[in-house]
């Protein structure tokens, strides 16, 4: 096993002539969790999407996951690396129980049922999810519980490398605790966990080993867990200031509405 979980070096990505990754460094060490913030438009649902594979942008510079490059690999072959992406808008899957894709999951990684079975009890009692595993994937689901239950799959899947893309969002405080103390949880040593968010308030539960922040497509500061106090006092436009980083001649790119439909990196 590598040191690093996940290794990224001068990740570049475009969509066309937009320029949205612009060279991003990063060192995730099994064992660790780390948070990625910054502004909306910086970028940070972008790197997911490049890591898992999906299809629309044109990638340059390397990402090894356990020294492994990843880049060249398929979206499947990706995910049995032991690439996992919680999503920030969880998809609902009728038809689909969710014993029924966990234990396709197992079997597609050459477990036995034994085995498979076992992780979805332990996972399914640490993560309260026993009610939910004979209902469809997501359906009905709060939104709370729909990110409980992606945190469960990636403790029954155990995933070399966990992204969580705004895992907190749309959620209230109790519901960020939760899925918070659920990452917690996640942390061991055969994982690196590379959770993203818009907001300090789930650092409060979660306390990740370091902080990066980025904007305009580069990851500009890093630190230890105080930098998220910073942050909270700085905003990111004290950050641009201190950095001197100007702010584009467009301005701050917003989400476009279109983005909301198409934040899942797989084709359904
Ligand atoms: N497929 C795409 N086509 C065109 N522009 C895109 C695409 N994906 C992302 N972008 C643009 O790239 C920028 C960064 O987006 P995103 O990675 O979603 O930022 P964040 O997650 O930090 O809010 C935004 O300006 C967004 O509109
Ligand atoms: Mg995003």
């Amino acid at each position: 096993m590598s040191k690093l979980a996940l290794d990224i070096n001068n990740l570049e990505a475009s969509v066309g002539a937009i320029e949205i990754l612009k060279g991003v460094d990063l060192e995730v060490p099994f064992g660790e969790v780390h948070a990625i913030m910054g502004p909306n438009g910086s970028g940070k649902s972008t790197l997911c999407h490049v890591l898992t594979g999906r299809s629309d942008y044109t990638v340059s510079g390397e990402a090894l996951l356990d020294g492994e490059p990843l880049l060249d690999k398929a979206v499947d072959a990706r995910s049995r690396m032991g690439l996992m992406q919680a999503f920030q808008y969880p998809v609902e899957v009728p038809g689909v129980a969710l014993a029924t894709l966990m234990r396709e999951c197992g079997e597609e990684r050459g477990w036995d049922s034994d085995e498979i079975d076992g992780r979805i009890a332990e996972a399914g009692k640490r993560y309260d999810m026993d009610r939910f595993l004979d209902r469809s994937v997501n359906n009905d689901l709060s939104g709370g519980e729909k990110k409980r239950s992606e945190v469960f799959q990636m403790a029954v899947l155990r995933p070399k490398v966990a992204v969580l893309d705004e895992i907190d969002s749309g959620l209230d405080i109790d519901a960020v605790r939760e899925v918070a103390e659920g990452i917690e949880r996640m942390r061991g040593p055969e994982v690196g966990v590379l959770m993203i968010t818009h907001y300090s308030r789930i650092l409060r539960y979660v306390t990740p080993d370091r902080i990066h922040v980025m904007i305009g497509g580069r990851i500009v500061e890093s630190g230890g867990p105080e930098l998220s106090a910073r942050l909270e006092e700085e905003g990111y436009e004290g950050i641009r200031e201190r950095l001197g980083i100007e702010v584009p001649a467009e301005g701050v790119a917003e989400k476009r509405p279109a983005d909301f439909f198409t934040e899942t990196p797989f084709d359904l």
